[in-house]
């Protein structure tokens, strides 16, 4: 099937688009633990670039997951399958000239990878939020650990299922040792310079 698909070439392109944007184009990461504080952080940064009239969109599992991905599971081939879709998804909207910011769990580094590949190097900007799994389960926000002792989860990413923390992310986000404002500043100021378009 594949062979017999050609790509289609477009008159308006990435560069024509961020042009008018006035912005770069690209993806922000976030990977760590259920309720390591991905999606607060992530909103936190959405509203600080909005500010700055940056366009932006924000892909979370929460939300992915009750729609186009509501077919897959937590086994680990699903997860896979899962950050597959949403790469590629994310691959358009920065096709599409847009800072794209999408929190995953992503427990396995070789997905992550995948990711990198799909969006290129230069787009994929990889935020590790730290969190140790006590602390996440500590604060349960969303009683699912709590379910998951109960035996009512299975797979539970650190509990009953690996994570695979990043070795060497873009930035590091340690929540039990940096409050969530400095840790939003870390993230603006990394990204800021990589928001200029250069000349291209
Ligand atoms: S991923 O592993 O495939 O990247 P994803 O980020 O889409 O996971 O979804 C994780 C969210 O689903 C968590 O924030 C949590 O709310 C919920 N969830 C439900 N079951 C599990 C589980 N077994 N492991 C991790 N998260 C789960």
């Amino acid at each position: 099937m594949k062979k017999n698909i050609i790509p289609h070439s477009y008159h308006i392109s990435i560069s024509d688009r961020r042009k008018l944007n006035k912005h770069n184009s690209f993806l922000l990461w976030f990977t760590g633990l259920s309720g390591s504080g991905k999606s607060t952080i992530s909103n936190l940064v959405e509203q600080e670039l909005y500010k700055k009239g940056i366009k932006t969109y924000s892909l979370d599992g929460d939300n992915i997951r009750k729609g186009i991905n509501s077919d897959l599971t937590f086994a680990p081939n699903d997860r896979t399958e899962n950050i597959r879709r949403i790469a590629e998804l994310a691959n358009l909207m920065v096709d599409a000239g847009l800072v794209v910011l999408a929190s995953f769990v992503s427990p396995y580094k070789k997905d992550r990878e995948s990711i990198r590949n799909i969006v290129k190097d230069e787009n994929f900007v990889e935020i590790y939020i730290n969190t140790s799994v006590e602390e996440c389960e500590r604060r349960d926000v969303k009683g699912l650990y709590k379910k998951a002792r109960a035996g009512e989860i299975k797979n539970m990413t650190g509990l009953s299922a690996p994570y695979e923390a990043p070795e060497n992310p873009d930035i590091e986000i340690k929540t039990e040792k940096s409050s969530i404002e400095e840790s939003v500043k870390k993230i603006v100021e990394y990204i800021t310079p990589k928001l200029q378009l250069n000349n291209e």
